[in-house]
């Protein structure tokens, strides 16, 4: 009986050590645990902020990028324009010269003939001729037809029927009796075309098409004496 009781005794106080000692180390797993998570934080804290700043400072450069690369296309575009620019001014300037020697001249008949290459609507093309002593090319015969077709010209001559439609006119005022036109032409297409230019299309003889008086054309001229 005794014996019994002993037993229990010591069991009892086993099992107090064994409750003590289990909640002290759950005490201490707690607290190691505290701790780690603290000191982890000290670690991760700096970490994140320079990650933070990485992603800052790559947006920044990817913006300044950007911009850089948007002016510097900029200002090539704009160097690339201004060369356009002078060019196409050069180029029209080039055009407009009017230096003796320049024009080509051919004598048939009693006419000069001379094209002009200034890519200018009918009027001016007509003034440019004018300029020269000359008006647009007037063709009077079958024979003048073929020597003008035979020198490979594309240009306005001078013949309109701009001041009533169908009513074909030279620059002398005298009207078309025979047209060397394509077929089909004169079509007045989309009822704008009130010019003719000369296409060249040899060996056939006709050769002739209506188009927009404005838009721009070599031009041949005639005159009774050697362009000035
Ligand atoms: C037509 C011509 C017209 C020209 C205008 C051609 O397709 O055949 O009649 O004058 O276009 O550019
Ligand atoms: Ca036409």
């Amino acid at each position: 009986m005794v014996e019994e009781i002993y037993d229990d005794v010591v069991s009892f106080e086993l099992n107090i050590n064994v409750k003590a000692e289990k909640d002290s180390l759950t005490q201490t797993v707690i607290s190691l645990r505290a701790n780690f998570t603290a000191e982890a934080e000290t670690f991760l804290s700096p970490i994140r902020n320079l990650i933070e700043e990485r992603d800052q400072l790559r947006d920044h450069t990817s913006t300044v990028t950007d911009i850089n690369v948007k002016a510097e296309k900029d200002s090539l575009t704009e160097t690339l324009l201004s060369h356009i620019r002078n060019l196409t001014e050069e180029r029209d300037q080039l055009r407009n010269q009017t230096p003796t020697g320049t024009v080509t001249w051919l004598t048939h008949g009693s006419s000069f003939y001379y094209r002009l290459e200034r890519t200018k609507n009918w009027n001016e093309s007509r003034q440019e001729c004018q300029k020269k002593g000359g008006d647009l090319l007037i063709i009077n015969s079958k024979e003048e037809q073929e020597f003008i077709n035979n020198q490979s010209i594309n240009a306005w001559i001078g013949l309109t029927d701009k001041e009533k439609e169908g009513e074909w006119k030279w620059v002398d005022g005298s009207a078309l009796t025979t047209g060397y036109w394509r077929s089909g032409e004169p079509n007045n297409a989309n009822g704008v075309e009130h010019c003719a230019v000369f296409l060249v299309f040899p060996p056939a003889l006709n050769s002739w098409n209506d188009i927009n008086c404005m838009q721009p054309s070599d031009c041949i001229c005639e005159s009774t004496k050697p362009p000035s």
